[in-house]
């Protein structure tokens, strides 16, 4: 048994060690917020935060991020309050599926904490996360209502 910090919680586990931490989320913690997309690192789909920082969890050994601070879209929202890209989101429209859309919110949320202000050119180059609606305009147009709001 293993444990990992997931939303301020300590959860157990029991996996191999190169378990992807997807996996664990998702089949035994029942985070299903993330999702599983292409599994090599490529889509987004599945990014949480370790630590802060976006990270694509399909790829990452679970036991690389024991004792870590793990973010899941689950746990965004703070005291029942939504998160500023959370708002964002809603007051843009932007999902159209959805299924890609937990990951591009973390994505943009680590973004936004260490770059408050993006620029066009660094969300092209941050948020590489993948959709297959096509949203991509409309996740621009959030990420810089999120940027401009308190
Ligand atoms: S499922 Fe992890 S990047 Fe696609
Ligand atoms: S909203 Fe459908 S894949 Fe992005």
């Amino acid at each position: 048994m293993a444990q990992l910090n997931v939303n301020g919680t300590v959860l157990n586990f029991e996996a191999e060690d190169d378990t992807p931490l997807l996996w664990v989320l998702r089949e035994q913690l029942g985070l299903t917020g993330t999702k599983y997309g292409c599994g090599i690192a490529q889509c987004g789909a599945c990014t949480v935060h370790i630590d802060g920082e976006a990270v694509r969890s399909c790829s990452l050994p679970v036991s690389a991020v024991e004792g870590k601070a793990i973010t899941t879209i689950e746990g965004l929202a703070q005291n029942g309050v939504l998160h500023k890209v959370q708002k964002a989101w809603i007051d843009n429209d932007v999902p159209q599926c959805g299924y890609c859309q937990c990951g591009m919110i973390m994505a943009v949320a680590a973004l936004l904490k260490e770059k408050p202000k993006p620029t066009d050119a660094d969300i092209d180059t941050s948020i590489t996360n993948i959709c297959r609606c096509g949203t991509f305009q409309q996740v621009r147009e959030a990420i810089h209502m999120a940027a401009a709001s308190a």
